[in-house]
Order: structure tokens, then C-alpha cells, then sequence
């Protein structure tokens, strides 16, 4: 995965991505951080006793099974499901100035893991898709159960950019595949990542 990674920030790819971030969101980006292909699992494929574990797990903030997998240091994350969160509380110590993106290797429509967003938003009629500028600022709250999140239908290969402080959500997948993404962050500095093991981070 990681020589996959070093590939993909080498091709002609990664530049036309940080170009369009510049020019939308006015961000220089110079770190590449946490590239991970995220697996959300087709609810069929997970034994039932870890599925009934999980849903009866009213206080679970995040749906990772990636306790659950045996190779720990795997770069693919599994997950069930994300409810309502800001990616800032997977890197507690960044800046919060940075950014996720996501890119859907497989469909997202139907019951292929229905992803929800407060405020992300078409840029134009390519496959680019940002957060809305216009929305007004937000507060430093976290997780978001009561916020009105609406559901985003990219296609295979859209790039969807989010910042640190925009909730977003994954509804199970009640599909019978299961869903993969590719999907990165973006930082200005790194300090801006919040990530120790420098391995992960990548000059660009
Ligand atoms: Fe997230």
C-alpha cells in the first residue's frame, strides 16, 4: 500500500487534485497524510455475533472493526458503519487545518453504505465535490447526532473534499458487496496532521 501510495503522489493525478483544492478552497497543500483504503463491510458478511455486539452498542461513537481483524497494522480499515462525526477526532492533536479526501473505488448509491454530510456539495459538473464556502462556521462540537446531514451520491472515481470540523456520516451497508474507497488527508504543515508515526506523512 505504501508503494502504492509513493506511486500515486508521483503521478499526474495528486497535482490535479491539490490544483483544484487551491482554486477552490484557496489551500496550499504541502503534506499527504493517513492513506488508507476504508472497507465498509455488506452487513451480511459480518459474523452475527460481532453485528449483534455492535447495533447493541447504543454508546459507540465510531462502527471500526479493525479490533475485530487480525492483522492490526493492516492500511485497510474495516468498518460497519461511521455515525455523525468530525474527522478532527481522529487526529486530536492536528490543527485542524486539514483535509479529507475520499474517492469511491465502488458505487455508492442504493444501499451501498449511504454517506451523509452537513454541508458537502457539487463543486460543478465534474467529478469534483466540496464542501459548500458559503456555510456558515461551526462550533468545536465533535460528534453531531442531532445535526441535519443529507446524503451524497458521488460516483466511482468522484474526489469528495471535506475540512476537520464538517460532520459526515455512513449509514450501514446493506448492500450484498462490500464497499471500498480510497481515501487521504491533506495538510498545509505537519503539524496540521496530528500524526506521530512519520511514516505516514508524505512531503509533496
Ligand atoms: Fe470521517
Amino acid at each position: 500500500m505504501r508503494g502504492t501510495m509513493v506511486d500515486f503522489i508521483r503521478s499526474d493525478v495528486l497535482p490535479a487534485i491539490l490544483g483544484r483544492i487551491y482554486s477552490t478552497f484557496g489551500i496550499d497543500v504541502k503534506y499527504f497524510f493517513l492513506p488508507r483504503i476504508i472497507c465498509t463491510l455488506a452487513e451480511g458478511n459480518i459474523p452475527k455475533n460481532i453485528l449483534t455486539n455492535i447495533k447493541g452498542n447504543e454508546r459507540r461513537t465510531h462502527g471500526s472493526l479493525n479490533t475485530l481483524v487480525r492483522s492490526r497494522d493492516s492500511d485497510i480499515f474495516f468498518f460497519y458503519d461511521n455515525p455523525p462525526h468530525c474527522d478532527l477526532i481522529d487526529m486530536p492533536t492536528a490543527t485542524k487545518n486539514f483535509l479529507t479526501v475520499l474517492i469511491p473505488l465502488t458505487r455508492r448509491d442504493q444501499d451501498y453504505a449511504p454517506l451523509f454530510s452537513e454541508n458537502i456539495v457539487p463543486s460543478d459538473k465534474s467529478n469534483f465535490i466540496v464542501q459548500d464556502a458559503n456555510f456558515p462556521p461551526r462550533g468545536v462540537l465533535l460528534y453531531g447526532e442531532d445535526k441535519k446531514l443529507s446524503r451524497v451520491l458521488p460516483s466511482v472515481g468522484d474526489v469528495i473534499v471535506w475540512d476537520a470540523l464538517s460532520y459526515h456520516a455512513v449509514k450501514p451497508n446493506l448492500s450484498s458487496k462490500n464497499v471500498y474507497n480510497l481515501r487521504f488527508n491533506l495538510a498545509v504543515g505537519d503539524d496540521s496532521s496530528g500524526v506521530e508515526d512519520s511514516r505516514n506523512i508524505y512531503k509533496i
